[in-house]
């Protein structure tokens, strides 16, 4: 496995393994690899010859600094994990060779970036489009992989790749649950072991949704009376939004739902019993596609 810092050498090797006629996926990720980032590596394998990791906490995404800064970095285990993974190359850029001095052009995809996710975080999806784009030209693999659960982000990803003409193969993987039904997700080691308890309703209201809607259920405002209900259990636990769209559009969903829908969910934890200021906590997302056919 080859450690690259530089665009340089990453495009020089992506020449060479094309040149060859070897099929390059890269899973882009900002380390504190879990066994959702695993997972997404095995996909890509069964789409390449050979699978390239990107680890790079990227700042432009980040809203508050704070969040920046508290972000997990386990440089060796993530390493450990790719070699385990039989990852080829892993990517691993200074802020700086992303980001040179005077750097100052963006891409930016406009209505899907606005909704859920994007209107709590102001430019967060400005920078997370702009990244994988650079990870993109960078590193010229001929697909790349990205995590369901993180469903407005593919949504973004594949409309800037149909938008831009880019020429890669973007691949959605399932989200990976714990045993219990949590997301996996580096922000969970931040809860302690009753907010870590109390996360659980994020899946909990998605099944109880999922459950209705299989029972009959087609009405959007009484599955979001369900979910704010469950969420409800959890004493530490806040709505940021729950919603009902559209999974490609991302448009709000009709009164009745029809067709399939997304049920995207993000709420605070509060990790300790001391309750943070109002916006602030461990902010968790989940989401379910509805199916009313199924
Ligand atoms: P990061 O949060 O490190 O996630 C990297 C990839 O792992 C994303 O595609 C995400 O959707 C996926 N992922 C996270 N948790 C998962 C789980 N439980 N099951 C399956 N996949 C999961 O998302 C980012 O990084 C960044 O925004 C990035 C795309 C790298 C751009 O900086």
């Amino acid at each position: 496995m080859q450690v690259i810092r530089s665009i340089r050498e990453l495009q020089a090797r992506a020449d060479t393994e094309r040149a060859a006629g070897r099929r390059l996926a890269l899973v882009p990720t900002m380390g504190a690899l879990h066994a959702g980032h695993v997972s997404l590596i095995e996909v890509a394998r069964e789409h390449a010859d050979q699978v390239w990791v990107s680890i790079f906490v990227n700042p432009t995404q980040f809203d508050a600094p704070a969040d920046l800064e508290a972000y997990p970095r386990t440089w060796e285990s993530d390493l450990e994990a790719c070699r385990a993974a039989g990852v080829a190359v892993v990517f691993a850029p200074v802020a700086r060779e992303m980001y040179p001095e005077g750097a100052d052009t963006a891409v930016e995809v406009g209505e899907l970036s606005k909704p859920l996710c994007g209107a709590a975080r102001a430019g967060h999806f400005r920078g997370v489009t702009t990244v994988v784009t650079k990870l993109l030209l960078a590193a010229k693999p001929h697909a790349a992989v990205f995590g369901q659960k993180d469903f407005q982000q593919l949504a973004v990803i594949r409309r800037m790749v149909r938008d831009l003409n880019l020429d890669v193969e973007i691949i959605g993987g399932p989200t990976v649950r714990e045993a219990d039904g949590l997301a996996l997700s580096s922000r969970n080691r931040r809860l302690d072991p009753e907010a870590r308890r109390q996360a659980l309703v994020l899946s909990r209201a998605l099944d109880s949704a999922e459950d209705a809607v299989a029972a009959g259920e087609r009405d959007g405002e009484r599955l979001l009376a369900l979910v704010r209900e469950e969420i409800a259990k959890a004493p530490r636990a806040r709505i940021d939004y729950a919603e009902l769209r559209d999974p490609d559009s991302l448009a709000r969903a009709p009164g009745l739902l029809k067709e399939p829908t997304l049920l995207a969910l993000a709420v605070f934890l509060d990790p300790t019993p001391v309750e943070p200021p109002a916006g602030e906590g461990v902010r968790l997302i989940d989401n379910r596609v509805l199916h009313p056919h199924a």
